[in-house]
């Protein structure tokens, strides 16, 4: 089977993380795929050039101009990760027109161009893959297209911004002010390149009008989210929670109401005896309460590279095994075809 071949838009945090599983799980993810998939270019900032080099061991064609990339007759595929408005969304735009498939981890993006974007991919027969838009490597977009697709879904709620979830948890055990947690998820990744959309609760307004749109079959209707952060709080307000047995979270909540979909993003306090009020840290957690399934929870990591990119590289296996695999490949159900299993099964000792 001939390899799908990657172009990277962007080859910092999440492409970094993204090239790092690809080289990793190389074999691994060819089986579950179906076929290899390969990264064979990557645009990157002129200031980075040396860097992506370094990075990638000369083993990818690197350009500073993102148009070459999505146009390059060796891309299939086009991932991007440079965030932004411009000129991500005229290259996404370009690349579908094309019939190339997007894969794109920029929410910002999707919450304000997706409906002309997803419009786009289904005039031209492809696909755009934005699980790491939402949640980091927690598979949520997935579980409510797939896993959840029989139900009529009520509610959601959830953590779904690592950099705000983080400060406040310093700011509760560790005493840290506000400032000095930022800086921190800055310097560890996790932030946005303006963290005022993390604090002001923008990035989980952007994220949750994409688990609406999914859940609710309603279009992307960022703006008419109710959106409030966390820059108000202190460590008082922290702390007086606690004692009277609660934690202050900064939830996205999109809801079924009589009068329609109802989005809110705004700090809510939690009694700390529920699972949501203990997921701490970077760590994003989403409840979705399905009229057949009753409620359920998907729990990780809410950013940072790999789990990210492993957010990347799933929807790069499903474009994969869509596009050139067998239909053996499509719809596994193992992960692997049988006769490619590799591992053994040892009895404990
Ligand atoms: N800035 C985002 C967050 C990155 O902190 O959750 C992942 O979307």
């Amino acid at each position: 089977m001939t390899p799908i071949r990657v172009g990277l838009l962007g080859l910092g945090i999440v492409g970094g993380g993204t090239w790092q599983i690809l080289e990793r799980n190389r074999e691994e993810i060819a089986r579950r795929a179906g076929r290899e998939i390969v990264v064979t270019r990557a645009a990157v900032r002129p200031q980075d050039l040396e860097r992506a080099a370094l990075k990638t061991g000369g083993r990818i064609q690197l350009s500073t101009d993102p148009l070459q990339v999505v146009e390059a007759g060796d891309v299939d595929v086009v991932v991007e990760l440079m965030g932004g408005y411009e000129p991500a969304k005229t290259l996404v735009l370009h690349a579908l027109e094309l019939g190339k498939p997007v894969v794109t981890a920029n929410k910002a993006l999707l919450a304000l161009h997706g409906n002309e974007i997803f419009a786009t991919a289904l005039q031209h027969g492809v696909m755009v893959g934005f699980e790491a838009a939402v949640a980091g490597g927690i598979p949520i977009i997935k579980a409510l297209r797939e896993g959840l697709t029989a139900n009529r879904i009520q509610w959601l709620a959830g953590i779904i911004n690592g950099t705000s979830n983080f400060i406040l948890t310093q700011m509760r055990d560790q005493g840290m002010g506000f400032s000095e947690a930022l800086q921190q998820a800055q310097a560890l990744g996790y932030a946005e390149a303006d963290p005022t959309f993390d604090v002001e609760g923008v990035d989980a307004a952007h994220k949750l009008s994409l688990l609406a749109a999914i859940a609710f079959g309603i279009p992307v209707q960022f703006e008419r989210a109710h959106v409030e952060g966390i820059t108000k709080l202190t460590a008082e307000d922290i702390r007086y929670a606690e004692e009277l047995g609660y934690r202050i979270k900064l939830l996205g909540i999109a809801k079924r109401t009589a009068r329609g979909i109802e989005l809110r993003v705004h700090p809510t306090l939690i009694p700390e005896r529920r699972l949501i009020a203990n997921v701490d840290g970077v760590m994003n957690a989403v409840l979705v309460h399905g009229d057949a399934v009753g409620s359920t929870l998907y729990y990780g990591a809410g950013a940072g590279a790999e789990p990210t990119g492993s957010a990347v590289v799933a929807d790069l296996v499903d474009i994969a095994r869509m596009t050139g695999s067998d239909p053996g490949h499509r719809v596994p159900h193992l992960a692997f075809q049988p006769d490619q299993v590799r591992n053994e099964v040892v009895l404990p000792v």
